[in-house]
C-alpha cells in the first residue's frame, strides 16, 4: 500500500469575517487514526468543512497538502476524487434524490466515470455512471456490512431518516467511496450501543482494506474503544493545543476540559 499524507499547515480560517481556526497543524498518514476532541464551538466542524473546500470558510493563512500538493484551489468534488471524504456531523436531507441514485452518482464520480465520459465527448445516456449491475453488486455487500435495509435505497436521501440511520448511511457512503483520507465528524452521536459497534467495525474494515487515514471527531471516549486512535489531539479555541495517545481521551473523560482551559486558555 502506497503511503499517502494529508498535511494541514498553520491553517487559519475565517467564517463571516470572524477568525475561527487560528493556526492548525496536523499531519495524517495513510492507515493512521487520529482522534480530535474539544469543547463545543472550538472549531472542529469548521476544520472538517474547510478541508473539504466549503466555500463559506475563508482561508486566511496556511495550507492543506495532499501528498505534498496544495488542494486549497480545488473544488470540493475534485477533492473528493482525490480521495478526501467527510462524514458530516449533520447530514443534509435531499428531497427528490433517492439514496440509491445519490450513492450511484457519488461512487461513479469518485471513480472518475464523469471524467471518462467528458474526455470521450459523451455527456449523455448516463455514460457518467458506473454500470448499474456492477454498482448494485458492490452496494449489496456494503449494505450487508452496515446492516442497512434495502428499502432505504428507494427513499429520498436522509429524508425522515433517524439520527442513527443518517450516520450509518454516511459510513455506507464511505465504504463505497473508499477514501484515502476520511474525516468522521461525530459519527458516534445518535448511534445506539449496537449500531456504534457495528459502524465502528465497518470503519475498521474499510481502513484495513484500503489503508484509509482517519480523523475522527468525537466528544466521547466510547467510540475510541472500537476505533483505536494512534493519536489523540485536543482542540481548543481554534487550534490543537496538545496531543497524546489513546490515554489522553481517557483523561478527558475523567477530568473534562477545565485543565485545558487553565493551561491553554486565551489568557495564557
Ligand atoms: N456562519 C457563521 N457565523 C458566525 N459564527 C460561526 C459561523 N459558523 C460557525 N461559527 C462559529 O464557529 C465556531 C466553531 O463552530 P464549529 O461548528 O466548528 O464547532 P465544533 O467544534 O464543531 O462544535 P461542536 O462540538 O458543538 O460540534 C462556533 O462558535 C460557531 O458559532
Ligand atoms: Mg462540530
Amino acid at each position: 500500500m502506497e503511503l499517502k499524507t494529508l498535511e494541514i499547515r498553520d491553517l487559519h480560517i475565517n467564517v463571516g469575517g470572524k477568525p475561527i481556526l487560528k493556526g492548525v497543524d496536523l499531519v495524517i498518514h495513510s492507515g493512521e487514526t487520529h482522534a480530535l476532541m474539544g469543547p463545543n464551538g472550538s472549531g472542529k466542524s469548521t476544520l472538517s468543512y474547510a478541508l473539504m473546500g466549503h466555500p463559506k470558510y475563508e482561508i486566511a493563512q496556511g495550507d492543506v497538502l495532499l501528498n505534498g500538493e496544495s488542494i486549497l484551489d480545488l473544488e470540493p468534488d475534485e477533492r473528493s476524487r482525490r480521495g478526501l471524504f467527510l462524514a458530516m456531523q449533520y447530514p443534509v436531507a435531499v428531497s427528490g434524490v433517492t439514496l440509491q441514485s445519490f450513492l450511484h452518482a457519488a461512487t461513479s464520480a469518485a471513480r472518475g466515470y464523469g471524467e471518462q465520459a467528458r474526455s470521450q465527448g459523451q455527456g449523455r445516456f448516463n455514460s457518467h455512471l458506473m454500470p448499474l449491475r456492477e454498482f448494485r453488486q458492490e452496494l449489496k455487500e456494503k449494505l450487508a456490512l452496515l446492516q442497512v435495509d434495502d428499502s432505504f435505497l428507494r427513499r429520498y436521501l436522509n429524508e425522515g431518516f433517524s439520527g442513527g440511520e443518517k450516520k450509518r448511511v454516511e459510513i455506507l457512503q464511505m465504504a463505497l467511496l473508499k477514501p484515502v483520507f476520511a474525516i468522521l465528524d461525530e459519527t458516534d452521536s445518535g448511534l445506539d450501543i449496537d449500531a456504534l459497534r457495528l459502524v465502528s467495525e465497518g470503519v475498521n474494515q474499510i481502513q484495513k482494506e484500503i489503508g484509509t487515514g482517519i480523523l475522527i471527531i468525537t466528544h466521547y471516549q466510547r467510540i475510541l474503544n472500537y476505533i483505536r486512535p494512534d493519536f489523540v489531539h485536543i482542540f481548543y479555541q481554534g487550534r490543537i493545543v496538545t496531543s497524546g495517545d489513546a490515554k489522553l481521551a481517557e483523561t478527558l473523560e475523567e477530568q473534562g476540559y477545565e485543565w485545558v482551559q487553565q493551561q491553554f486558555g486565551a489568557a495564557s
